[in-house]
């Protein structure tokens, strides 16, 4: 049995480069490996494009039940996803998956967004332009933390005065916070039941008073006539709003840091190259670094004979490095063509909500485009300590304006 060289499970190996260079070494073997954790959580590790989108196209034998993330596999992790299971998307499998997949796609869809689009590009260019020739700053904390809380709060209907709070509840119940790496269970479940208690109440206002918001489109009738019981519209709310917040605020920070000292980037981005510079952000950030799935009868897969019950992880941003589908994966290629990356995943589990990330990178980085002249880099970043989103905790930046030279 392949033994995976690092320990992907470990927080802290992913604040630096390792996780990188065990993907790589792992894609050139094109084996699956096997991940030793110490305990009886071991799990299978998938690293190239086509182990990876194989996968993602078979949730008939790989469940969601189990959990989306390594976090699900003990503790109040492991007792979170099965009072999810079945009800909240990522936790699901078809044919109830199928069914509240339809609701919520309906309710985040194309009108959701052409609502949200003048007021999410309103609020990136004030950021933008608020940041502008003002010296060295946190990225990460000034603008896409904002912007990413402020996005999915605005989708689901929450009121202006409630974002902050609401962005500081689902960065602690993801376990990710950027004040605090990893925070205690506790206050993340206690995050979580406030998150709860919150989209409970706004669930239930919006079944009184529907208004324009996704909320009320969770609890209304949908066009296949179906209708989500409250329980269901909370849960899914709240996997909406953690869905959405941290894994687009890491692309955005992502993004800017690629940005850093290359003003010829700078320059195709406001030639028009908006779209296809966040693909590609994209692809190099995945922020959403691995997804799980439980096997659910024994199987041969890639060479390897899987048994029921046994854990598989996904590893979405070395699939996006695999050199057999992306040439020079590793640079930073706006003009690449056909970037089918796996960041939002695949199949039946694609995140709905990619649309709305869409939306909301595109506008930050059109004011970046139109505002800014060069991004300059204010020393190392702080990357994350957290195998579920990869990212930065920190990143100074500098946006130096077209007016100045
Ligand atoms: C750059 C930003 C984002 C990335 C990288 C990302 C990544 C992903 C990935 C990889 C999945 C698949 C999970 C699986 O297969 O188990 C997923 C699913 C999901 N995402 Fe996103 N996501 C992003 C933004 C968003 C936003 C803005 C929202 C909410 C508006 C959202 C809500 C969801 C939900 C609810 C699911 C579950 C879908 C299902 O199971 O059918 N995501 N996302």
């Amino acid at each position: 049995m392949l033994i995976s060289s690092a320990n992907l499970a470990d927080h802290t190996i992913h604040a630096t480069d390792a996780p990188e260079r065990t993907w790589a070494e792992l894609r050139e073997t094109g084996r699956i490996a096997w991940n030793p954790t110490g305990e009886a959580t071991g799990f299978w590790v998938l690293t190239t494009y086509e182990q990876i989108s194989d996968a993602y196209r078979r949730p008939a034998v790989f469940s969601s039940t189990g959990g989306m993330t390594l976090d699900s596999l003990t503790g109040d992790g492991a007792r979170a996803a099965t009072a999810a299971a079945g009800s909240m998307l990522v936790v699901s499998d078809p044919p109830r998956h199928t069914r509240i997949r339809r609701s919520v796609h309906e309710s985040v869809g194309a009108h959701a967004i052409t609502a949200l689009r003048p007021r999410i590009a309103a609020l990136a260019d004030e950021l933008v332009a608020e940041t502008v020739d003002a010296g060295p700053f946190d990225f990460a904390d000034v603008i896409a933390s904002r912007l990413a809380s402020a996005t999915i709060c605005a989708l689901l209907g929450a009121p202006e005065s409630d974002h902050s709070r609401l962005g500081r509840l689902a960065d602690t119940a993801f376990g990710t916070s950027a004040s605090e790496a990893h925070p205690a269970w506790h206050a993340r479940a206690a995050a979580n039941a406030e998150i709860f208690a919150y989209y409970g109440e706004l669930v239930s206002a919006r079944r009184r008073r529907p208004r324009g918001d996704a909320t009320s489109r969770l609890v209304g009738t949908h066009r296949s006539g179906e209708r989500l019981t409250d329980d269901e519209a909370v849960l899914n709310c709240h996997g909406l709003m953690l869905g959405g917040n941290e894994t687009t605020r890491h692309a955005a920070t992502a993004g800017v840091l690629m940005l850093a000292d290359r003003p010829d980037v700078l320059r195709r981005l406001q030639d028009g190259g908006v779209a296809d510079a966040v693909e590609e952000i994209l692809r190099l950030a995945a922020p959403a670094a691995h997804v799980l799935r439980t096997v659910r009868r024994p199987l041969r897969f890639h060479g390897v004979d899987f048994e029921e019950g046994d854990r598989i992880t996904l590893w979405n941003g070395s699939a996006n490095r695999d050199t057999a589908v992306f040439e020079r994966a590793t640079d930073f290629d706006i003009d690449r063509a056909n970037n089918r990356h796996l960041a939002f995943g695949l199949g039946a589990h694609y995140c709905v909500g990619a649309a709305v990330a869409r939306m909301e990178l595109n506008a930050l980085f059109q004011s970046i485009a139109t505002r800014v002249r060069l991004v300059s880099g204010g020393g190392a970043p702080t990357r994350l300590r957290s195998n579920v989103i990869r990212g930065y905790q920190e990143a100074v930046v500098e946006l130096h304006g077209k007016g100045r030279r």
